[in-house]
């Protein structure tokens, strides 16, 4: 029986959902919580190892299936090595991206398959599901002006073109509607405070 608080964050490149982890982080430290911030994929020495092969521009002959098994074994080590345990002491754990990121990324926008994808989440999690996950949406357009702004760098994934995002948007969409809940969709067009109030809301009386 898991006693934290398991919360992830998700969405489109460029969708600001890195800002908002900031804030929960500052409003969990500045409460005095209990709660370890990780990010997917990485968050654990391996984990970080197979990060830089997933978004190196040099790896242009990965194949679709090989992106998606690196992933899965990301997230198989972070959720052994690192969120179960967290989540055993009863601490919140924050995670940016997790197993909603392959549905989107890998199931639909690659075309793999979005049940294909989540029977493969399943083995690589051992069924342990997020307590609340906040999509953050807006679209493909907005997007990428903001990220055209903070002039960053695209990675492999990134690269893949605005096609792409809108399918991985599309993705999300559907896994929304049909989470039971657990996924809240915020309007991420909306100010940085108003989209923390909207986080803040959905956990209030959780954290
Ligand atoms: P990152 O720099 O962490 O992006 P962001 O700040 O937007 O989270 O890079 C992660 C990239 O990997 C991002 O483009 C999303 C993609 N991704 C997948 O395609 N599948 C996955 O399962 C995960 C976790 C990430």
């Amino acid at each position: 029986m898991m006693k934290g608080l398991f919360i992830t964050f998700e969405g489109i490149d460029g969708c600001g959902k890195s800002t908002q982890c900031e804030l929960l982080k500052d409003y969990l430290k500045a409460n005095g919580k209990d709660f370890i911030f990780v990010r997917e994929p990485g968050g654990t020495v391996i984990g970080e190892r197979i990060r830089e092969i997933l978004l190196d521009k040099k790896n242009t002959q990965m194949t679709a299936r090989t992106e998606l098994l690196l992933f899965e074994a990301a997230r198989a080590q972070i959720t052994e090595e690192v969120i179960r345990p967290a989540l055993e002491e009863g601490k919140t754990v924050i995670c940016d991206r997790f197993f909603d990121s392959s549905s989107a990324y890998q199931g639909m926008a690659r075309g793999m398959g979005m049940d294909f994808v989540a029977g493969l989440n399943m083995a690589a999690t051992g069924g342990l599901e997020p307590d609340v996950t906040f999509f953050f949406d807006i679209s493909v357009e907005e997007a990428l002006a903001r990220r055209g702004k903070r002039g960053e760098a695209s990675d492999r994934i990134e690269l893949a073109g605005m096609r792409f995002q809108e399918d991985v948007r599309t993705g999300y969409l559907e896994l929304a509607k049909n989470s039971n809940g657990r996924i809240v969709t915020v309007d991420a067009t909306l100010g940085i405070e108003e989209i923390f109030d909207a986080v803040m809301k959905t956990l209030e009386g959780k954290i």
